[in-house]
């Protein structure tokens, strides 16, 4: 009867330690956003098929890209400069691509579904990223390789500030030396291809693209990325 009170108290901390750790993992990004995949209005569009198959550059449609943060989708009228009435018909099925040529001559957006969402209160630039060599493959997985797009990473805090730090240099005010692994020659940002089979899937040390290795990489960006709070939370 003694140790009744006692653990009593025990199995009540445990209980509670696990009421935090679930609701620490539950409540991060990481459980419910991963894998996120809303319904896209008609026949939707298929990454595999026009980045993958095709082969067309993701700035072909995501003009801005590079130029500014946030990054666009594309117009209708984009897509209808290949599926206007009568193109590729031999192709594509009329049924398939008809929500195209409907909103085209209505004048009328597509309304995407968005899928990566940062919240209001942080503010992430795509600019800076992609012209800084990071990959839309790092933050996006193998988007050719997706007949639909889904997300792949938590987008949560953690996620940036990990990879702020391991682009960061001691010389230049780090807290850690950063190894720049997450980093691409700029002119590969957006061969997602090459940076899986060619980049990504080698050791650190065993990088090198003409000489380019990411320890050049690291070296090359002016400053390093910001850990303190006013860079995100303005
Ligand atoms: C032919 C046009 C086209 C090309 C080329 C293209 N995209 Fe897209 N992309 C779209 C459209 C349309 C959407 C919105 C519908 C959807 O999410 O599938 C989209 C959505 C996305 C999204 C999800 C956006 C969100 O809502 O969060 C990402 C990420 C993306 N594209 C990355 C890429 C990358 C990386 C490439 C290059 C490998 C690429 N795209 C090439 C047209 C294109
Ligand atoms: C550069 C030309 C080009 C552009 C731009 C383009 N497509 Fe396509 N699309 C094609 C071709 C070619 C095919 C047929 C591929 C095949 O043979 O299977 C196709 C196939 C399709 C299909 C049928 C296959 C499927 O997914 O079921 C749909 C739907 C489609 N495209 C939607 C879109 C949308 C939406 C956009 C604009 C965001 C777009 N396309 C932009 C060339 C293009
Ligand atoms: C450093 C990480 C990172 C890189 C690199 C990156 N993105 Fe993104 N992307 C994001 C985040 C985070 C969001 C959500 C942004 C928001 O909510 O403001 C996003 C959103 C998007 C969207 C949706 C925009 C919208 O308005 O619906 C598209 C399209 C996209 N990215 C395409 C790309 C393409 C193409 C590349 C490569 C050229 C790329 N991204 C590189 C992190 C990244
Ligand atoms: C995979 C690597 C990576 C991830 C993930 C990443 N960043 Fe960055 N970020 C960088 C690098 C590299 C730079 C440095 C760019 C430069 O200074 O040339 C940078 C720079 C920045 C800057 C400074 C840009 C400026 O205009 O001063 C901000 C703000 C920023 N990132 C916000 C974010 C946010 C918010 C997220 C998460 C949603 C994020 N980053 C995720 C690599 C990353
Ligand atoms: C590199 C960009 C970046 C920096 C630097 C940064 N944050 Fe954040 N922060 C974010 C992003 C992105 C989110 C949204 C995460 C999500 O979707 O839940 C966030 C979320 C938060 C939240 C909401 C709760 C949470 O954890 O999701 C708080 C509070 C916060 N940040 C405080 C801070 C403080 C304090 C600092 C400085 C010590 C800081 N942040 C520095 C990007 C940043």
């Amino acid at each position: 009867m003694n140790a009744v009170p006692t653990v009593g108290a025990l199995v009540g901390a445990v209980g509670l330690v696990g009421v935090v750790a679930g609701g620490w993992y539950w409540l991060t990004p990481d459980f419910f956003e991963v894998g996120y995949q809303p319904t896209q209005p008609g026949s939707g569009f298929n990454h595999q098929i026009h980045a993958g198959m095709l082969g067309l550059d993701c700035r072909y449609c995501h003009t801005h890209v590079e130029e500014s943060g946030a990054a666009n989708v594309p117009s209708v009228a984009t897509c209808y400069g290949c599926h206007s009435e009568g193109k590729l018909d031999n192709r594509v099925k009329k049924e398939k691509i008809e929500f195209i040529r409907t909103a085209y001559a209505a004048d009328r957006t597509i309304e995407w579904r968005n899928i990566h969402v940062v919240p209001d209160y942080a503010h992430f630039s795509h600019d800076v990223h992609v012209n800084a060599g990071v990959s839309c493959y790092s933050c996006h997985g193998q988007i050719r390789g997706m007949p639909v797009v889904h997300q792949v990473k938590g987008l949560g805090m953690g996620w940036c500030l990990d990879c702020h730090r391991d682009s960061s240099l001691k010389a230049r005010g780090g807290n850690r030396e950063g190894t720049g692994s997450n980093l691409v020659p700029p002119e590969k940002v957006t061969d997602l291809i090459w940076a899986e089979q060619e980049w990504f899937s080698k050791p650190v040390e065993e990088r090198n693209f003409n000489g380019v290795t990411p320890a050049t990489l690291i070296e090359s960006l002016h400053r390093n990325p910001p850990q303190h709070c006013a860079a995100c939370h303005f």
